[in-house]
């Protein structure tokens, strides 16, 4: 009876450090992920550990969506990827947007259309004269933006890769809208919430003062609406939803609309709520659209400067239109 007692012992120890060992080793695969922002815990991480040109486990994928939805940015540094892996890796975040927003017209692309080419060349390779509308166009990028705001379905996340980057300059800037949000006084929040905005090209290309535009493009630049307050679909945090697309707020006059947009850009850009990423080649960044703004920060035409980015669809922001406060009480 005591030898029977002693072996289911040993028996369980065994099964239990085999079990342990499996657990660690899961923890040890699992990519890290370590905060990048002095000026945040919870906006901006560095994530190693995984090599994004091979396929994923899908612990590794729930890992990155939990990083995500808690930091909004995340740089992964030495990720050499091809075009197909970078759209690979992609897809494990959903459906995929095609590059319909670009100026150039399809013939022209250097890059297939899940690509969006964040670049200073054409379509041979060579660097694109400083007076090229694509490169006046692709200026609006230097405007505090969320991607494709202007489709109806706007970005959910932007994956952007850097195949080559100027010797100095061109950083790119991230702000946290939800901090933004947070800290905003609850005059403003009310004034806010319910608002519906419209969102074009033609407002942040407007800004500018770019308006050559075909007749097939300013089809596509028929506003479209957003919410100026969300909720995220999966931390269900709220934040401001603004980019150099919107122009108009519904049912108000344009330069009461303009200058208010204003206002609230301003105070969500401070310099408390921002991050600056410079870039090193083979950087990866992957952010959350639907937390963050963005603006590229410039650079001189003379160098080259090669990034492409993938992008993920997002949902309607409309249907947060009714959020009222205090706003974390509702689901
Ligand atoms: C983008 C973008 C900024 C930059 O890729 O969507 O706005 O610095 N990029 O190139
Ligand atoms: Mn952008």
């Amino acid at each position: 009876e005591v030898v029977v007692v002693v072996v289911v012992v040993v028996v369980l120890v065994v099964v239990v450090v085999v079990l342990e060992e499996i657990l660690l080793l899961e923890i040890l695969l699992l990519p890290k992920v370590i905060p990048l922002n002095p000026k945040s815990t919870v906006f901006v991480a560095k994530v190693e550990g995984v090599s994004l040109a091979e396929p994923l486990a899908s612990e590794t994928v729930e890992a990155l969506f939990h990083a995500l939805d808690t930091f909004a940015v995340l740089v992964f540094p030495n990720q050499a990827l091809t075009d197909e892996q970078h759209i690979r890796f992609s897809r494990y975040f959903g459906d995929l947007e095609l590059a319909t927003g670009d100026y150039m017209k399809q013939d022209d692309r250097r890059l297939q259309m899940e690509l969006n080419d964040i670049s200073n060349l054409d379509r041979a390779g060579g660097k694109m004269e400083a007076a090229d509308p694509k490169r006046l166009f692709s200026l609006g990028n230097m405007l505090w933006h969320s991607d494709s705001s202007f489709k109806a379905i706007p970005a959910q996340y932007s994956i952007l890769s850097a195949k080559i980057i100027p010797a100095t300059e061109g950083d790119t800037e991230f702000a946290d809208m939800r901090a933004a949000w947070n800290a905003l006084d609850e005059k403003t929040q009310q004034k806010c919430l319910g608002q519906v905005t419209r969102h074009s090209q033609l407002y942040s290309r407007g800004e500018l003062g770019f308006t050559e535009f075909r007749e097939d493009q300013q089809e596509a630049m028929i506003p479209v609406q957003q919410a100026l307050v969300r909720r995220h679909p999966r931390t269900k945090n709220i934040s401001l939803y603004l980019s150099a697309h919107a122009g108009m707020i519904e049912g108000w006059t344009v330069p009461e609309s303009r200058i208010f947009l204003k206002r609230l850009t301003e105070h969500a850009t401070q310099r408390e709520f921002t991050f600056q990423n410079k870039w090193s080649v083979n950087d990866l960044v992957i952010w959350d659209n639907q937390a963050t703004m963005h603006r590229a920060m410039g650079y001189d035409n003379k160098e080259v400067r090669d990034m492409r980015r993938t992008t993920i669809a997002g949902v309607t922001s409309v249907s947060y239109t009714h959020l009222t406060l205090p706003t974390s009480d509702l689901v």
